[in-house]
């Protein structure tokens, strides 16, 4: 059998490229609209569109950011959405050198038949959003999935997990969109850094095996995994030795070196750890681009100085700015704290 290549492999391998450059990582700002109302009510604000936009107008506005951010996820709104002023949000990112990128699952539902574990939905007509997304200026996508240690996971979970990501993985490069696997191993639970090692080398390894039979091609892809970590509740805590150690092994195991970057998410950890987690994983060389996809790592402190009044704006900018930076040495194994 002949499989035909995408009509984009060359622009894929390009995009993938640009977005694994060195001391850049993406700025992951696709919360939905229910996780976004989470992040306002944290500081007050309502959870109107009006509120979701200036606040993200806020985020990719901040003057200089793609010196270290070279790709920004957007939840579907954002894509489409304009500034307070007319501008559209897409071209921000575009002039200020940042390429956009679009959450395109479906969010998580129960997995029946498994112990109360879910599964990801969104690959029905996925394609032709892809399409129209691609239209619009995206050029890469996400998809999330989850898989719980305190759950199991049970295979049916991981194989679900794995069998998903595949397929989207490749409608996604039939349709001109470098795909961001994502796996999230959670970080709830009171295991040891062990288990989730094991838990993480199970995911991955049938993530490429259902990827390699769904023809991805690997150097079109970029991955983000959750950092080998203990769990939440363990009393066992790691140092960012510990945890790169661990995490490199991990990848080393698993991820062939034609994928062009490894972009990490936060999942929790506090920004600081985030960022030293990530430098301890770049203190020698690597197959691929180490890096970072963060949410509430980039954001938190950011999110807060705004507070949602207009004069703390530059505030607020300055401090996303601080820990992009941060995260940009991070990637070049060169921050001190
Ligand atoms: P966190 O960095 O907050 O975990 O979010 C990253 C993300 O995009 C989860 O899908």
């Amino acid at each position: 059998m002949v499989v035909r290549a995408s009509a984009y492999a060359d622009e894929l391998v390009q995009t993938a490229k640009t977005i694994a450059s060195p001391g850049r990582g993406i700025l992951a700002m696709d919360e939905s609209n229910a996780t976004c109302g989470k992040r306002l009510a944290s500081i007050g604000l309502e959870n109107t569109e009006a509120n979701r936009q200036a606040y993200r107008t806020l985020l990719i506005s901040a003057p200089g950011l793609g010196q270290y951010i070279s790709g920004a996820i957007l939840f579907e709104e954002t894509l489409y959405q304009s500034t307070v002023d007319g501008k559209k949000i897409v071209d921000i990112l575009v002039e200020q050198g940042i390429v956009p990128g679009i959450k395109v699952d479906k969010g998580l539902v129960p997995l029946a038949g498994s112990n109360d574990e879910s599964w990801c939905q969104g690959l029905d007509g996925l394609a032709s959003r892809e399409a129209a997304y691609y239209q619009a200026g995206a050029r890469f996508a996400k998809w999330r999935t989850v898989v719980s240690i305190p759950n199991g996971p049970s295979e049916l979970a991981v194989k679900e997990a794995a069998w998903g990501l595949a397929r989207y993985a490749a409608i996604s490069q039939e349709n001109g969109l470098v795909p961001i696997v994502e796996p999230e191993i959670l970080l709830d639970g009171e295991h040891g850094i062990e288990r989730t090692f094991e838990v993480a080398q199970k995911v991955w390894a049938e993530t490429f095996y259902y990827m390699a039979e769904n023809n991805v091609m690997f150097e079109g892809i970029l991955l983000k995994p959750s950092m080998v970590t203990p769990g939440a509740e363990c009393e066992d805590r790691a140092t960012p030795e510990q945890v790169a150690d661990y995490t490199l092994k991990l990848l080393h195991r698993r991820i062939p070196p034609a994928v062009p970057g490894i972009m990490f998410l936060s999942g929790g950890q506090s920004e600081v750890e985030a960022t030293k987690n990530l430098n301890a994983m770049n203190q020698g060389p690597n197959p691929w681009h180490v890096s970072f996809s963060y949410a509430r790592a980039l954001q938190n402190t950011c999110l807060k100085t705004w507070g949602g009044r207009p004069e703390n704006v530059k505030a607020a900018q300055d401090a996303l700015l601080l820990r992009a930076k941060a995260n940009s040495l991070a990637q070049l194994g060169k921050y001190t704290s």
